[in-house]
């Protein structure tokens, strides 16, 4: 008997992809097998992104594109999921204008998919099932990870902090932290199964705050701090990387700041989004600090670990923006010296409180602010770049290189992409590589043989 086929197309953030290996482990548990393809597959999940205007188009663009295929195999099933399904608005579209679509569901019930999708499947029913707010975190659902030596831990889902522009608190609800207990037998078993490096994932991991289940032998009691959960992932044996995001600079604590000195397997890396560099528009972005308190916690983490790589997240064009106000972004990035940053220019959320502020900015204004702070952004990363010429450092080899099927890729330990030539047995191991040619964007270099100091 032929196997049916799936595929899930993923937008958005590590979240999403995270909530994907979910489906991905669903959809195999039912007997699928993956198709690299998705307009060839039985089987197509969209797992949508609504954080900001164009993963919005991106998606409908996919969707568009799944149109024949359903024509040509009516038996073919589209289920869509993820953000933008928790928005009415677009649940609307999908009825009117996209009938192809078998499967609704929401980020709050994720868990049901197997269930619903069985009733589509077996009663070629319709569904559309959207849950207004989280229960609590499911446990123990399946994964289909995208590599062996790497993976995605979920630490908790939503956020309390309602940045104007932000539409992720309506869309994944109210932070809920998954018992500390629940993490670390996670990450124990990954590290059994040879998982090298772990990125722990929330929207905002600063302020997980996990119950201790109770469970006997261990290490957490009552609420546990991100900083706590932390030192005891360090010491899972066999787990060499660690790394988290997303951090908000208003819950960055020096208990973890601190973690980048006494934790040893801690990346020696961060991504702080600063979003602004003006007080005034952090203020009408309701981030909760300034600019001097966001320049002082940089002071902090480069006190504690001295060669850290900051990368960092910037909106440009927030609705009020003077010329002042950008300037002073400009001067916070040029005070930093972030090792990335990613730009993004503002797009009105719907239902956002920033939506009805009056003075939102003009698109050609938002563009040139938007490329003259890439170029500030990419004179610090030439800079920076040279730094690596003829270091060595190690490496974890992840695959063949996407630009050159010739070459492997990996990361350092600052997640800076290295291309290299190699045999690929090195797939999935921690080398020591020579940076041969570093470039603003990409760093090339070969596997080092010589004495290393560890
Ligand atoms: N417009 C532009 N960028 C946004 N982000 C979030 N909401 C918006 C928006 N409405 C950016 C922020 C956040 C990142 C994930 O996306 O910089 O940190
Ligand atoms: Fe959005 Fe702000 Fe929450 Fe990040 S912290 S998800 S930007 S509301």
């Amino acid at each position: 008997m032929i196997k049916k086929t799936y595929n899930v197309v993923t937008f958005g953030c590590q979240m999403n992809e995270r909530d994907s290996e979910t489906i991905a482990g669903m959809l195999e548990n039912m007997g699928y097998t993956y198709c690299p393809e998705f307009k060839e597959a039985d089987v197509c999940v969209l797992n949508t992104c609504s954080v900001r205007e164009n993963a919005d188009k991106r998606f409908f663009g996919v969707l568009g594109q799944l149109k024949n295929p359903h024509e040509q195999n009516p038996g073919r099933i589209t289920c869509v999921c993820g953000c933008m399904m928790q928005q009415q608005v677009h649940i609307d579209t999908l009825k009117a204008k996209y009938p192809w679509v078998d499967l609704v569901f929401g980020t709050h019930n994720l868990h049901e998919f197997p269930k619903l999708f069985a009733n589509v499947a077996e009663q070629h029913e319709k569904i559309i099932d959207i849950w207004k707010d989280g229960t609590a975190l499911a446990e123990d659902l399946p994964a289909k990870r995208e590599y062996p030596f790497k993976a995605y831990v979920s630490i908790m889902q939503g956020c309390n902090n309602f940045c104007t522009y932000c539409i992720v608190p309506y869309t994944r609800g109210r932070e809920r932290s998954r018992a500390p207990e629940k993490v670390l037998e996670e990450v124990k078993c990954l590290a059994a199964a040879g998982t090298k490096e772990i990125m722990l994932l929330g929207q905002n991991v600063n302020s997980y705050a996990g119950i201790s289940d109770g469970s006997e032998g261990s290490p957490f009691y009552g609420k546990t701090g991100f900083a706590q959960l932390l030192k005891e992932i360090d010491k899972v044996e066999g787990i060499e990387r660690i790394r988290f995001m997303t951090s908000h600079p208003k819950d960055l604590s020096d208990e973890l700041i601190e973690c980048f000195d006494s934790c040893s397997h801690l990346c020696r890396q961060i991504h702080l989004p600063v979003q602004a560099g003006s007080d005034r528009v952090l203020k009408r972005m309701n981030r909760h600090y300034d600019s001097a308190h966001y320049l002082q916690l940089i002071e902090k983490l480069r006190k504690a670990c001295p060669d850290i790589a900051i990368s960092t997240d910037i909106i440009v064009g927030f609705p009020g923006e003077t010329e002042d106000d950008f300037m002073s972004t400009i001067e916070l990035v040029s005070k930093v010296g972030y090792d990335s940053a990613f730009t993004f220019i503002y797009s009105v959320r719907h239902g956002t409180p920033a939506e009805k502020y009056e003075d939102q900015i003009p698109e050609e204004i938002k563009h040139d602010r938007f490329n003259r702070l890439l170029d500030v952004i990419h004179s610090i990363q030439e800079e920076k770049a040279k730094l690596y010429q003829d270091a060595v450092m190690p490496v974890l080899v992840e695959g063949v290189s996407k630009t050159n099927g010739s070459m492997l890729t990996g990361r350092t330990e600052s997640n800076k992409v290295v291309d290299l030539p190699g045999d690929k047995t090195l797939i999935g191991q921690i080398v020591p590589v020579k940076i041969t040619k570093a470039q603003t964007f990409s760093l090339y270099g070969e596997v080092y043989k010589g004495e290393t100091n560890g």
